[in-house]
């Protein structure tokens, strides 16, 4: 592992030569990026304005949350740097996130990538699923908010979601505030958990929405019932949570293979497979797979390079993964 310090010199002087290189020799499993370079990532339009976004972005919960030492930040800066390489742009954080906003933050400044990230953040002060609901402080939400301005050292934040389904009424009619004032672009409400679904789809028919964010993955579909019929009807883009469900879809799979039939449709690792899968919904905008890892960054990209599965190979994968253990 290189220093930061060495990080920042060979990214300012010739990071496009490096990225190509890091690209080229196989790095980790890399096998999207090649291929990144010459067909290019899918993008998907935000139905409230048309702006495209690419397909694949970065999660930075628990990934990124517990940072602190040098040697996290320059691995921090190398999965930020390889998610711009792949010709992806967005980055997926909170304020809960612990040290989540503030080191990506500092290190997008220190490598002058921070204007070619979509940030997107969350704002919570009334407590989650977890927690329970109580109702939010506006002046409390502000602060927030204020908060991971600082953190992320960003003029204009791209998105801020409500997390988790805290008081939506209240943080949502903040966020408006915000947008008016044009210091965010987007605005949004994300939930993982299922008994939130159907609060989540009452504020979806009440409130206007640019975004949500939700779980969904290739063992996890409770989304396709209610959730994405209703964000395709609404014009709502949707960022996908959990792609790969944390730890629990690699448990299954254990060292199994990728099957061959799955390199048809260009998915060479699991992670492509578990990502061409949540992306082959029409309702799906942007999946944001959380890594502190800049090879799994890359080899993430490549789930959102060349053809996605037609109707008959999701239902092969889902056969597929319903055979794994752990169902
Ligand atoms: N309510 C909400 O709003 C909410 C809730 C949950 C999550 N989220 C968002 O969704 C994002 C994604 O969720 P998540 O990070 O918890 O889970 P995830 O994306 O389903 O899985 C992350 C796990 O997969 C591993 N991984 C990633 N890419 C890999 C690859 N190519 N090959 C092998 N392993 C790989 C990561 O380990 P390595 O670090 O070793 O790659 C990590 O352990 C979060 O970061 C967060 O931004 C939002």
């Amino acid at each position: 592992m290189i220093s930061r310090r060495e990080w920042l010199r060979v990214t300012a002087g010739a990071g496009a030569a490096v990225a190509l290189s890091r690209c080229t020799s196989g790095v980790g499993q890399g096998q999207g990026m090649g291929a990144a370079l010459s067909q290019g990532l899918l993008t998907r339009p935000i139905p409230s304005t048309g702006e495209r976004l690419p397909i694949i972005g970065l999660g930075g919960a628990n990934t990124f949350s517990e940072a602190a030492g040098e040697e996290e930040f320059d691995t921090v800066g190398e999965v930020l740097q390889a998610l711009l390489d792949g010709g992806a742009t967005v980055f997926d954080t909170a304020a809960g996130y612990g040290a989540s906003e503030e080191v990506a933050g500092r290190v997008a400044q220190e490598l002058g990538i921070a204007d070619r990230i979509f940030w997107a953040t969350k704002v919570n002060v009334a407590g989650g699923f977890r927690g329970g609901p109580r109702e939010a402080d506006p002046e409390a939400v502000r602060a927030q908010i204020e908060r991971s301005f600082e953190r992320l050292r960003v003029p204009l934040i791209d998105l801020i979601q409500v997390h988790n389904m805290g008081d939506p009424p209240t943080q949502l009619r903040v966020l408006r505030q915000y947008k008016a004032e044009g210091r965010i672009r987007y605005m949004g409400i994300t939930t993982t958990s299922e008994r939130q679904y159907e609060a989540l789809a009452e504020v979806m028919r009440t409130e206007p929405l640019d975004f949500i964010g939700i779980d969904y993955a290739v063992d996890n579909r409770v989304a396709e019932e209610v959730v994405f019929p209703l964000a395709r009807e609404r014009g709502i883009a949707t960022l996908i949570y959990l792609p790969f469900g944390r730890n629990r879809m690699w448990q299954r799979i254990g060292d199994r293979p990728v099957p061959d039939w799955a390199g048809d449709f260009g998915a060479h690792t699991w992670a492509q497979f578990m990502l061409k899968f949540v992306l082959a919904n029409p309702a799906v905008t942007v999946a944001t797979p959380g890594t502190r890892n800049p090879a799994h960054m890359t080899d993430n990209i490549g789930g959102g390079i060349g053809r996605l599965p037609n109707a008959d190979e999701l239902g092969r994968m889902i056969d597929l993964v319903e055979s794994l253990p752990g169902a």
